[in-house]
């Protein structure tokens, strides 16, 4: 795991999106995990902008989200699709054929999630996972003691996390309760990861996940086991970290940063 502390959520959400940017140039037929919440609004603000400006080609990209509400119809604005479309689809060139969610309204959810595995794997396995953080520690939304080794499933959403995500509802009562999300194995088995969290909300549980035990009391702490994972926070996020002097000497000094350490 390596982490990189940001002056600012700008220059923390510029750095992700110039490390996504390098990805698909790389390889255009990239297969990217994507997050919603408030965190990923900014990034995908400045991938949009990437694409406008400077022609980032997403054409040949495929993407797999890794949570969607149970229940909700895609047009709802609630919806991770709707989410989705709105911040990051309608402002790029990709295929919408090429982009998956979990089937929220599903007939069958446990079909619907195997499928959505198989889907991965037909793809090719994910190539780099993006990831926000909850509060409660939650990846995707693998809440506290979701198996280290889940699979996408489906689950019944925390209260905290309930109370948090209603407010993103024109009517909180519409919040569901219950979501589709990929299993920490799931996240665990993309090639590599970035966890970006932003804002002095984020700094206990960034603390706990980073430097603290791995558990399934904070499933993000699992992603210490990962091959290649990338955390970036902004100044505020990393206020709790106790080893903030190690992290910035080596992203200082480390050769595979060395093109990023002038992004803004
Ligand atoms: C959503 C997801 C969640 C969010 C997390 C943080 O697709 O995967 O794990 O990343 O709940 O949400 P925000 O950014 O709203 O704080």
């Amino acid at each position: 795991m390596e982490l990189v502390i940001r002056p600012d959520t700008e220059a923390a959400c510029n750095l992700v999106a110039a490390i996504i940017a390098k990805a698909v140039r790389e390889k255009p037929d990239l297969v990217l995990g994507l997050a919603t919440g408030r965190t990923m609004e900014r990034l995908y603000a400045r991938l949009a902008a990437m694409h406008r400006d400077e022609g980032l080609d997403f054409s040949r990209c495929r993407t797999f989200n890794l949570d969607e509400y149970i229940g909700l119809p895609v047009e709802h604005p609630g919806s991770y699709r709707y989410y989705m479309n709105r911040h990051l689809f309608n402002h790029i060139n990709i295929d919408p054929a090429n982009t998956f969610l979990p089937d929220g309204m599903a007939a069958d959810i446990k079909v619907g999630c195997a499928a959505y595995e198989k889907k991965i794997v037909e793809s090719g396995g994910i190539d780099l996972q993006l990831l926000g953080i909850g509060a409660d520690g939650h990846i995707g939304f693998n809440e506290p003691l979701s198996g280290l080794k889940s699979r996408t499933r489906d689950k019944t959403l925390a209260e905290p996390t309930i109370n948090v995500n209603r407010t993103l509802f024109t009517n909180p009562n519409d919040m569901p309760r219950r979501a589709i999300t990929m299993g920490v194995g799931t996240i665990l088995d993309a090639r590599s990861v970035i966890l970006l969290a932003t804002g002095k909300s984020k700094a206990d549980i960034i603390a706990k996940a980073v430097e603290g035990p791995i558990t399934s009391m904070v499933t993000a702490s699992a992603l210490q086991l990962h091959q290649q994972c990338r955390v970036v926070v902004d100044e505020d996020a990393a206020t709790e970290l106790q080893h903030q002097d190690y992290y910035r000497w080596i992203f200082d000094h480390d050769p595979d940063w060395d093109e990023y350490r002038t992004a803004k």
